[in-house]
């Protein structure tokens, strides 16, 4: 009789730790687990949509209506071939430069001109409409190229009077188009 209630006891108490002992291990592998999938998530954490490219600072004025020679190849480019994205890209970068080049410009003289800064603003305006312009959801090509001459007529009335040309008026019209007779 004794036997039986120590071996009953005995049962009860191992059960009890069993019990115990079970209830410890799943609690520990949950707590395991967690942290791995925790740890998942900040991997995956998203990037910004990237915006279009952001504009280079022109590291002088030289350098500067370089670039806006440049870009403004591209645009002649992107209009005969009909591609809109490219030449709205390029009119903001002469839009850009424009608004940077008065600044950067070395010449007091020329800072200071009334024409001067007219045509550079007359260049910043246009070529901000012809950012627009081939912004439009349905490019009107007509446009676009009629507004182009516009931005370049800016650029030739300005190197005219003010692009220095060496002794023997060699130095290309920086890309405005008309060398000085
Ligand atoms: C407000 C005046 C002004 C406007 C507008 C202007 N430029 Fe210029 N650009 C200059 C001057 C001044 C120089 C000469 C810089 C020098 O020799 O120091 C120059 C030089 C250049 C050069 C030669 C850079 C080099 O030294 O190699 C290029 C290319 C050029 N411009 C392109 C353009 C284009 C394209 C436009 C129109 C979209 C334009 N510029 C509009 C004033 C202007």
């Amino acid at each position: 009789m004794n036997r039986i209630i120590i071996l009953t006891a005995f049962a009860s108490v191992s059960a009890v730790f069993a019990l115990i002992a079970v209830g410890h291990m799943s609690a520990q592998s949950a707590n395991e687990s967690k942290p791995a999938t925790n740890e998942a998530k900040p991997a995956e954490e998203k990037k910004p949509a990237e915006e279009k490219p952001a504009i280079e600072e022109p590291k002088d004025f030289e350098a500067l209506m370089k670039s806006v020679g440049k870009n403004k190849l591209i645009i002649k480019k992107a209009v005969s071939s009909k591609d809109a994205a490219t030449a709205k890209d390029a009119a903001e970068k002469i839009r850009y430069y424009a608004s940077k080049a008065i600044e950067k410009d070395p010449k007091k003289e020329r800072r200071e001109a009334k024409d001067y800064k007219e045509w550079n603003a007359a260049m910043e305006k246009e070529a901000a409409a012809l950012r627009d312009l081939a912004g439009a959801k349905t490019p009107d090509w007509e446009k676009i190229s009629k507004q182009f001459e516009t931005v370049t007529g800016t650029c030739d009335s300005c190197h005219d009077k003010y692009e220095e040309k060496d002794e023997d008026n060699k130095k290309p019209a920086g890309g405005g188009g008309k060398k000085k007779k």
